[in-house]
């Protein structure tokens, strides 16, 4: 294992992360000393139009794995319609290998209550969720007490800081479905209903919880809004890249001597990842990885080198995602990987539609079945077919993001398949449980 060079630790660019190391930072009184609250000060004497404003000079993209303008969605939210607003954060992190936004909330809840009540302030919403998986009853445990002080202290509940304005914010623990991080999915679920996605257009924006202006953002998203207030939109652009602006949170996880969150600025690479990240295990060779998630497709040895930004991965054919590193080495199995992939989507799949409720049964059936020694060439076409009836054909992204592992495997890893299919590979099941589990 080697130690990352003064070099690699320079490109580490802590914001959304910097408190994470000052012991208790997430009681309040200490998050008030390193300069908690001072942005919602700040950000009420402004007028909400030049909060949204700010948001969209800094070129805040949503971290929460699709990249859209934060500013231009507040932007969206009609004023002056007489309808409720409603803010809702999306803390969900469902996708595989995903894990910043429980940190965050982990270390630092009242980064999220200011960003929240800032956010509120400018779209002009009164009412605001947090909704949080269910199995994170840590971090649920965590933030109710942060939204607990934070009312106590006046900056939450009626007339803020004596600006007038007036915030209630609750925390909600959904059940934990992957689908119910779709914005949508989420609202029907917050709603008390079951979390399915809804047809869009109308988008949130315009008719979202209770049919009223919503809009929807990531806890990381949330988290950037009160640093920008403090240190402008042009401090914030100095990072990252003229279109992909800011740091952001990598989650680095696999085969590597040191997994965890690293927050650089965007556009950073691969090769300087895996430096600050300790480099690979003993004996293990980068071989293929996700940039953003299982959602995103796989590449390989080849993009070391690639910037990891919103513009740069959709060159190389995939996507950021949520920065959702996973590393795999010469010792793991991309077709195994796959497999595993698919039957997370098979499980998840809500149902509402019969490309995705199909097709990833189907996916994972004949996966299994190359993986038993049971496959043959036609599967490979199979696979290809059944993703092509997905993408694009799907009701939601769950659908869409289905199709990443299987033909980015295939596209780098044929031969793999091939071992399998032609009996140079040791079948990793029996031909009994293959019969078993989908009889
Ligand atoms: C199946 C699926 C799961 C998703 N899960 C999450 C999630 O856990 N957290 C999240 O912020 N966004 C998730 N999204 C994206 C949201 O629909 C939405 O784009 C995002 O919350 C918007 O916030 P942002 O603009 O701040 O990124 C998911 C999307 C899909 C299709
Ligand atoms: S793509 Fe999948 S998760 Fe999305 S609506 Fe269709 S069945 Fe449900």
């Amino acid at each position: 294992m080697t130690s990352p060079s003064r070099e690699a630790l320079a490109k580490l660019t802590p914001v959304v992360t910097k408190r994470w190391l000052s012991p208790d930072a997430w009681k309040i009184d200490v998050y008030e000393q390193l300069d908690g609250y001072a942005a919602l000060r700040k950000a009420l004497d402004v007028h909400p139009d030049d909060l949204i404003q700010l948001v969209k000079d800094s070129g805040l993209r949503g971290r929460g794995g699709a990249g859209f303008p934060t500013g231009l969605k507040w932007g969206f939210i009609p004023q002056g319609d007489g309808k409720p607003h409603y803010l809702v954060v999306n803390a969900d992190e469902g996708e595989p290998g995903t894990c910043k936004d429980l940190p965050l909330m982990m270390a630092d809840p009242h980064s999220l209550v200011e960003g929240v009540i800032i956010t509120a302030y400018a779209i002009r919403a009164n009412r605001a969720f947090i909704y949080i998986r269910g199995e994170a009853v840590h971090a649920a445990r965590r933030l109710r007490a942060a939204v607990d002080a934070a009312y106590a202290k006046g900056y939450l509940g009626r007339d803020i800081l004596k600006s007038g304005f007036d915030l209630d914010l609750v925390v909600h623990s959904g059940a934990g479905a992957y689908i119910c991080g779709e914005e949508t999915a989420l609202l029907d679920s917050l709603e008390g209903f079951r979390g399915q996605p809804r047809l869009k257009p109308p988008f949130p924006a315009v008719a979202g919880l209770y049919a009223a202006p919503t809009v929807v953002n990531n806890v990381e998203t949330i988290c950037s809004v009160p640093y920008i207030v403090l240190g402008g939109s042009d401090w914030f652009k100095s990072m990252g890249t003229e279109k992909s602006p800011g740091p952001k949170i990598y989650s680095i996880s696999g085969r590597v001597n040191n997994p965890g969150q690293y927050e650089c600025a965007l556009g950073i690479t691969l090769r300087e990842l895996l430096e600050l990240a300790g480099g690979m295990q003993d004996g293990h060779e980068l071989r293929f990885w996700t940039p953003g998630g299982s959602s995103t497709p796989l590449l390989t040895a080849e993009h070391l080198d690639t910037p990891m930004d919103f513009e740069a991965m959709a060159a190389a054919g995939t996507m950021l995602g949520t920065t959702a590193v996973q590393i795999f080495s010469q010792q793991d199995c991309p077709v195994y990987a796959t497999y595993r992939w698919i039957e997370f989507y098979h499980h998840e799949s809500c149902g509402k539609c019969t490309p995705c409720r199909e097709g990833n049964y189907w996916m994972a059936r004949v996966l299994r079945r190359i993986l038993s020694g049971a496959g043959t060439h036609e599967d490979l076409d199979t696979l290809l077919d059944a993703c092509d009836n997905l993408l694009g054909r799907s009701f939601c992204a769950l659908g869409d993001g289905a199709t990443s592992p299987v033909t980015s495997s295939i596209k780098y890893f044929k031969q793999d398949y091939l071992d399998y299919i032609e009996g140079r590979k040791a079948p990793l099941f029996a031909h009994a449980e293959l019969v078993g589990a989908h009889s």
